[in-house]
């Protein structure tokens, strides 16, 4: 092509290209101009571009691009101005990608414990609390733990102080309900604990138990297992199975755990995975309270929503739960 063709259609398309500029007159308008125009593969200065070099003189050829190119921007950029000017607002580039919102979901494990707090709330169980800062009486003693229980040992229990501890487990809260409450009493008390233990895939220092207790006249263990089995179903499906097996607790007589049959998503299919400790409240509780335990008898349960949280969802190791990685955690909407 020769040079001075080349100028011609450069200050033709300068010529087209400020008209359409000119003729804009909303943002969506000035947006369409500018594809038009300024597209990298199918822009009119694109096109201009992709000629220049079948042009005999390439240095005036390309003068003339520059100069329509740079004439055209200068106007774009002006119309922009003028644009935001008059709306009265900043310049806004509505092609710009979208900043990420990040939206916020509750943690997987306050789901496990909402879920099964509104299964036991159908079955008129309501909310009891106790606090984690503990007195070792209540987190011990009125458990019937004997005084030399291992579990009292400065190993495994965080002491705050000679007589105060991080509860190790959510049954102190049986005692302290029943010392405000007459029965018949029904709560789940959900909340943290805290043992020292290494922080590795199976064991976390601080983690969440809910308790569950239900005390009356003639409370029996056919209550106890009836009542879970129906948890059982309306948390995991109508057919799943479920199975007692013998336990040991100091403040639970007979005591009992309960096993469902879950997959946890590893490949190995469905086995038995203890879900929770539970039994018939020992006397000495009920009398640590100061009730009768001749008329009154009671049970309890006492399960870890992070286990229950990891059953369902297949995750392999608890750190994920508690190391608040927002990657991790944006699974669970
Ligand atoms: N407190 C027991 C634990 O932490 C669980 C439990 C609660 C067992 C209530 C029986 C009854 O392991």
């Amino acid at each position: 092509m020769l040079a001075d063709d080349y100028r011609r259609q450069a200050d033709a398309l300068t010529t087209h290209g400020l008209a359409l500029i000119a003729e804009a007159n909303s943002p969506e308008a000035l947006r369409d101009v500018r594809d038009r125009l300024f597209a990298r593969k199918s822009g009119l200065l694109t096109a201009l571009q992709q000629t220049l070099g079948t042009v005999d003189d390439k240095r005036a050829a390309g003068l003339a691009f520059n100069g329509t190119k740079q004439a055209l921007e200068s106007a774009f950029e002006a119309a922009t101005a003028a644009m935001a000017a008059t709306r009265g607002g900043p310049a806004i580039d509505g092609t710009l990608p979208a900043r990420h919102t990040w939206r916020g979901t509750r943690h997987p494990v306050s789901q496990v414990i909402d879920e099964i707090a509104e299964i036991f709330r159908e079955l008129g169980f309501t909310i009891a609390l106790g606090p984690e800062a503990e007195h070792e009486w209540y987190n011990f003693g009125a458990l019937n733990f004997p005084d030399d229980h291992p579990a009292m040992d400065m190993h495994d229990t965080l002491y705050l102080g000679e007589r105060t501890v991080l509860r190790t487990h959510t049954s102190p809260v049986q005692v302290r309900t029943l010392q405000q409450y007459a029965p018949p009493v029904r709560v789940l008390a959900p909340g943290n604990v805290y043992r020292r233990d290494f922080f590795d895939a199976t064991h976390a220092p601080a983690f969440a138990q809910i308790e569950g207790m239900a005390v009356d006249e003639g409370i029996s263990f056919a209550d106890l297992r009836a009542t879970l089995n129906h948890f059982a179903r309306r948390f995991y499906g109508a057919t799943r199975r479920t199975r007692f097996g013998p336990s040991y607790f100091p403040f639970t007589e007979p005591s009992a755990q309960m096993d469902v049959e879950i997959d946890l998503g590893d490949g190995r299919g469905m086995r038995w995975v203890e879900i929770l400790g539970c039994g018939l409240m020992h006397p000495a509780v009920l009398e640590s309270a100061g009730l009768d335990s001749q008329r009154y008898s009671g049970w309890a349960f006492g399960m870890g929503p992070a286990r229950i949280a990891m059953a369902r969802y297949g995750i392999t190791d608890i750190r994920l739960l508690y190391d608040s990685d927002v990657r991790f955690l944006q699974q669970f909407t």
